[in-house]
């Protein structure tokens, strides 16, 4: 059966149902639940941050727009999508507590890079910023530290995958996120794939907002994406900002 369907070029596979175990993050106790789902151990017990000291180069990391999304919102939780050293996270972080707001911020990327990040080997604030160590990315031991450093390792939870099987594990464990940030991948069908799966994510009446429309590859995708969807975008200081109604 599933083989004629194949050979038309049919898939036939669902999305599993959300597990017996799933917890809606509006529901969530405490940032422990989530963090327990993804983290049987604690990423940030044992790490020597001071083997790296401070380096929170970003890019709009510290843009006026998360204040006002954020507050705006006063989320449970907020999802990251594409994180680097940390920087937005924490500005993100810094707001939620200055705010005194109980919200978590799931950091989801591979730091693995992006595809920019290494197509110039000369580029010491993309390629150079990977530290490579044995070929592999060291960068996420300066996301971890910057956080440490920062103090907000009970606010900021990372999540070391790819957007999409990241996406995935959060539909599946039924949790949706009151804001969610886009950062990750700038090539058009990444960005429409992101933007796709990650709306469903998105909690009714949540915020979805992004970096880079002067970015081809994000303007052309999130057009797209607003127009099919019959979605308005709206801008906030250099961020493109997307509302989702309320059934
Ligand atoms: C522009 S940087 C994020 C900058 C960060 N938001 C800041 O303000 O400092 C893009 C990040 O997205 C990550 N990334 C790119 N494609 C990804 C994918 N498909 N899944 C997960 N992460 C991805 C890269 O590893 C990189 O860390």
């Amino acid at each position: 059966m599933k083989s004629v369907f194949y050979r038309l070029g049919y898939s036939i596979k669902r999305l599993r149902p959300v597990a017996a175990t799933a917890v809606k993050a509006n529901r969530l106790a405490s940032a422990d639940d989530l963090r327990g789902l993804l983290h049987v151990v604690d990423p940030y017990a044992g790490f020597d941050a001071g083997a790296y000291p401070e380096d929170l180069h970003g890019w709009g990391s510290e843009s006026p727009a998360f204040r006002e999304v954020i507050l705006a919102q006063r989320p449970r939780l907020i999802v990251e999508v594409g994180s680097w050293k940390g920087a937005s996270a924490i500005h993100m972080a810094e707001i939620v507590a200055q705010a005194g707001l109980h919200a978590e911020i799931l950091c989801v990327d591979t730091w693995l890079g992006a595809v920019e990040f290494w197509t110039d080997t000369s580029d010491a604030s993309r390629y150079g910023s990977l530290r490579l160590k044995h070929g592999w990315p060291q960068v996420y031991y300066q996301f971890l530290a910057n956080v440490c450093h920062r103090g907000h390792q009970k606010r900021i939870i990372p999540f070391p995958q790819t957007s999409a099987t990241a996406a995935l594990w959060l539909r599946m464990s039924g949790i949706q996120a009151g804001v969610i940030y886009l950062d990750g991948s700038h090539e058009e069908e990444d960005v429409l794939a992101d933007a796709l799966a990650y709306w469903e994510v998105l909690a009714p009446g949540g915020v979805m907002f992004g970096d880079d429309w002067a970015w081809d590859g994000v303007r052309l995708a999130v057009s797209r994406f607003a127009r099919e969807q019959g979605l308005a975008v709206r801008f906030v200081a250099d961020k493109w900002v997307i509302e989702k109604p309320r059934p």
